[in-house]
C-alpha cells in the first residue's frame, strides 16, 4: 500500500468524482497511518497541524462530493445525531467474566488446577492490567469497524459504535501497518476508559456547573459510553486498551503472547509496556508486586493484575466453567474505596488559629488502613461535596495519600441525615469566628485560645524548632492547663517550683527540663523563626528569611514588596508575614513576644549579621523626624548593637545625624556644624 507522508491535494483542481474519490482515499490511508503511528506505537511523523491540515482536506472534499462521506471516515469521529435509545446486540461469542482472587493463595490454587489438568510442571502465563474500565467488543468487518458492544449480561450488550467512533485511538479502519495480512472478520475485546487526569478535569467542570461528581474514572467512563448522545461522548475524551480476539478469520495465532504483539500491527491499542510473558506462577506473582509498586504513577486506574494460560491449545484444554474461563483469574489490588458512616463532623483549630471541619467516620478498612477520621479541607468543602451528617460516604485513600471524603452515597439516605452547621463560635474557646466570603478559610483569632496555643506552643518546642527535648505533646498540654506556659517567652520564665506542682515531676527532672530549656537558647537564628510559627514559614523559607534579612530588626521592618522579590516568597506568604509583625493587636503582641524573648537570650541574628557587631564602634548618631521603617528607638538599638552610641541632641561628638520626615531644628543645628546627615535611604544602606 503506498502511503505517502503528506499528501497535496488541491480541492478546487479536482476534477469530478473519480479524482475525488481517490484523493480522499489516499488522505484515508495516510490520516489512518499517523493514527497508528501516534495512538499505537506512540511516534508520530508529521506534527499536529499538518495532521489537522490532512483532516481539513479530506473535510473540505467531503463536503463538495457528499457521496463520498463514509461512515468509517475520520472526518466522522466529532460524533454524529443523539439516538433515542441505544438498541441490543447479541454476542455471537459470550463475553466472559473473570474469577476474582484476592490473596497469594488463591493464585497458587489456581496454577495447581492449570498445572494438574495440563499435566506440565509449570505453565507460562501472561501477566497484564486489569483495567478499571468499560468491556467493549469491537468488529472490523473486511478492514471497516462495523459493530461496537458493550458486555451487557455477556450474551447481550448495548450497541455503542456511534459513541466508539468519537474515541481517537480506536482505528475506524484496520490496516496491515505492520506487515501482517488483517484477517476477513475481526472480533476483538477491550476495555474503554478514562484517564486521571480527564476525570478530574470533568469533575471540576462538572462542580462549576452545579452536577454531580463521578465517584471515579470508571463511572465516568461508563456514563461516557451508554448515554444517547455522541458529542458528549467525544467531549470526554475516552480511551481503549485492547486486550483479546474472539474471532481473527484466516488468521491463526498460537498464544496470547501472539495476540497482544499482533494487535498494534493493525492499528489497535494494546498496552504490551505493561505486560509479561512469565514463566510460572512465581514470575506472574513478582511482576503482580512490581505493577503494584508502579500502580500510583500510573496515568489511568488499573485494580489488579490478569493471569492469563499463554499457550491457546491449552486454553482450550482448560476450558470454561459456568461464567469465566478456567484459564484465567483477575488478581485484585487491596481496593482503595469504601463506603462508611459519617457519624460527625468535628472543627479543628489549628496552630494559626485556622478552623478546619473533620469528618468523623465509622471505623473502615481502605488499602490495608483503618480510616476513622478524613480531612474536609475547610467550609465551603463541606457544601460542595453535599455531604449530611448521618450520611452514607464515598471514602478514597490512593497510596500514601491521606484519605479522602469523595462524595455523599445520596442513593441510601433515608431522611435522618442531617445539615452540617457552619459554627459561628470556636469550639474550644468560644470566641467569634471569621469566615471568608468564599468559605474557604475560617479563623478564631483569639491568640490566648488553649487550642492554638497548645499547637503553637508545641511547634516551637518541637525538633526543627527549639528542640526542647523534655516538653512532648503531653507536657505541652500539662503546661498549658496548668498555666505555667502562656506564650513562647513564659516557657524561658519556668521556674524549677512551677515544675515540682505538677503530676510527674521530681525535683532532678524539673532541674533537667530547666537546662534543656537554657540550652535552647543558642538556638540558630533561622530556627527561631521556624519556631515563631509564622503561617506558611517552614524550616526552607525560615533559613531563605535569615540569610536575607540577618536580622529579626530588619524583618520585622520588611516591606510586603521587599518580601515578594524574594525567590519563593508569594503574596499570600509575604501577607502572613508582613501580618505576623504588623499593628494591629495581633502585630503588636508578636513584637512584644519577640522582645521578651529577646531579653531571654533567643538568637535573634544571624552570625554574620553578629559579625558585624562593634563595625560602629565609637560613632554617635542623632536621631530626627520620624522613619518609615523603624521607630526612633528600634534604630536607636539597631546602631547599639553594633557598638555606635546615641544622642538627642547634635554636638561635636555627633558624626551622623539621621533624618526622617519632619525633622526638626535638629537638622538645621547638623547642617550649621557640617556633620554628615544620612535619609533613611543611606541610613538603611549604611545598616546593610
Ligand atoms: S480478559 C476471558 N483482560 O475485567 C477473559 N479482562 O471480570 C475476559 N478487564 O469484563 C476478560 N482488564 O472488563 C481481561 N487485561 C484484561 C482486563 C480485563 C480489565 C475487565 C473486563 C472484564 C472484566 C472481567
Amino acid at each position: 500500500m503506498k502511503r505517502e507522508r503528506k499528501p497535496e491535494i488541491d480541492v478546487e483542481s479536482l476534477k469530478g468524482p473519480k479524482e475525488a474519490q481517490k484523493a480522499a482515499k489516499t488522505l484515508r490511508d495516510s490520516i489512518g497511518f499517523h493514527n497508528y503511528r501516534y495512538y499505537v506505537l506512540d511516534s508520530p511523523v508529521i506534527s499536529d497541524p499538518e495532521y489537522d491540515r490532512l483532516l481539513e482536506t479530506l473535510s473540505l472534499i467531503e463536503e463538495k462530493f457528499p457521496e463520498l462521506k463514509t461512515p468509517d471516515s475520520p472526518t466522522q469521529r466529532v460524533g454524529g445525531e443523539p439516538k433515542s435509545e441505544l438498541g441490543l446486540i447479541v454476542h455471537s461469542i459470550p463475553m466472559v467474566s473473570l474469577k476474582t482472587v484476592y490473596d497469594e493463595r488463591e493464585v497458587h490454587a489456581f496454577d495447581r488446577t492449570c498445572r494438574e489438568t495440563l499435566g506440565s510442571e509449570a505453565v507460562a502465563y501472561v501477566a497484564e492490567p486489569k483495567f478499571d474500565g468499560l468491556a467493549v467488543e469491537l468488529i472490523y468487518d473486511e478492514g471497516v469497524l462495523v459493530e461496537a458492544s458493550t458486555r451487557g449480561d455477556g450474551k447481550t450488550g448495548e450497541d455503542v459504535l456511534a459513541n466508539v467512533i468519537t474515541i481517537k485511538e480506536v482505528p475506524l479502519n484496520i490496516q496491515p501497518f505492520g506487515g501482517e495480512p488483517i484477517p476477513r472478520r475481526l472480533t476483538v475485546r477491550g476495555e474503554v476508559y478514562m484517564s486521571i487526569e480527564t476525570f478530574h478535569a470533568l469533575n471540576r467542570q462538572r462542580a462549576k456547573a452545579g452536577e454531580q461528581a463521578f465517584a471515579n474514572p470508571r463511572n465516568a467512563a461508563a456514563g461516557a459510553l451508554r448515554q444517547l448522545d455522541p458529542k458528549v461522548t467525544a467531549e470526554r475524551e475516552l480511551q481503549i486498551f485492547l486486550y483479546g480476539v474472539a474471532e481473527a478469520r484466516g488468521v491463526k495465532f498460537e498464544t496470547h503472547w501472539e495476540v497482544l504483539h499482533t494487535l498494534p500491527k493493525w492499528g489497535l491499542k494494546v498496552n504490551t509496556s505493561l505486560s509479561k510473558k512469565c514463566k510460572g506462577i512465581e514470575d506472574a506473582l513478582k511482576f503482580y508486586r512490581e505493577v503494584e509498586r508502579k500502580r500510583d504513577g500510573l496515568p489511568y486506574e488499573i485494580d489488579g493484575v490478569v493471569f492469563k494460560v499463554d499457550n491457546l491449545s491449552q486454553q482450550e484444554t482448560l476450558g470454561m466453567r459456568a461464567r469465566d474461563p478456567r484459564w484465567a483469574v483477575a488478581y485484585k489490588f487491596k481496593p482503595r474505596q469504601a463506603t462508611t458512616k459519617l457519624r460527625g463532623i468535628t472543627v479543628q483549630v489549628g496552630r494559626t488559629g485556622r478552623l478546619t471541619p473533620v469528618a468523623e467516620l465509622e471505623p473502615v478498612q481502605i488499602g490495608g488502613v483503618e480510616v476513622s477520621r478524613a480531612t474536609l479541607h475547610n467550609f465551603s468543602e463541606v457544601e460542595r461535596k453535599g455531604v449530611l451528617i448521618g450520611d452514607t460516604v464515598l471514602l478514597e485513600r490512593a497510596g500514601d495519600v491521606i484519605p479522602q471524603v469523595v462524595m455523599p452515597v445520596e442513593a441510601v439516605r433515608d431522611g435522618s441525615e442531617k445539615k452540617f452547621r457552619i459554627p459561628k463560635d470556636c469550639p474550644v474557646c468560644g470566641e467569634r469566628i471569621f469566615i471568608s466570603e468564599d468559605k474557604k478559610t475560617a479563623t478564631c483569632n483569639n491568640l490566648s485560645c488553649p487550642a492554638q496555643l497548645r499547637r503553637s506552643i508545641g511547634h516551637f518546642v518541637s525538633k526543627s524548632g527549639m528542640d526542647i527535648v523534655g516538653i512532648g505533646k503531653k507536657r505541652v498540654d500539662q503546661l498549658v492547663d496548668a498555666g505555667v506556659v502562656t506564650d513562647f517567652p513564659s516557657i524561658y520564665e519556668i521556674e524549677a517550683e512551677d515544675l515540682v506542682r505538677l503530676e510527674g515531676f521530681a525535683e532532678r527532672g524539673a532541674a533537667a527540663l530547666i537546662e534543656q530549656i537554657n540550652a535552647s537558647k543558642s538556638r540558630p537564628f533561622d530556627r527561631v523563626l521556624f519556631a515563631l510559627g509564622i503561617a506558611g514559614v517552614g524550616l526552607q523559607t525560615a533559613r531563605v528569611l535569615a540569610n536575607q534579612f540577618e536580622s529579626i530588626d530588619r524583618l520585622m521592618n520588611a516591606e510586603r514588596r521587599e518580601l515578594e522579590g524574594i525567590e519563593g516568597i508569594g503574596p499570600e506568604l509575604a501577607g502572613n508575614i508582613v501580618r505576623y509583625f504588623g499593628l494591629s493587636h495581633f502585630g503588636q503582641r508578636n513584637r512584644g513576644m519577640i522582645a521578651r524573648l529577646r531579653r531571654h537570650g533567643l538568637t535573634m541574628s544571624t552570625r554574620k549579621a553578629a559579625s558585624k557587631k562593634g563595625d560602629l564602634a565609637g560613632k554617635t548618631f542623632v536621631f530626627t523626624g520620624s522613619l518609615s521603617k523603624w521607630s526612633r528607638s528600634e534604630a536607636s538599638r539597631l546602631v547599639e548593637e553594633r557598638g555606635a552610641s546615641t544622642s538627642t541632641s547634635v554636638s561635636s561628638k555627633t558624626d551622623y545625624v539621621v533624618v526622617g520626615d519632619n525633622p526638626g531644628s535638629k537638622l538645621v543645628q547638623a547642617r550649621k556644624s557640617g556633620v554628615t546627615i544620612l535619609d533613611e535611604g543611606e541610613f538603611s544602606r549604611m545598616l546593610d
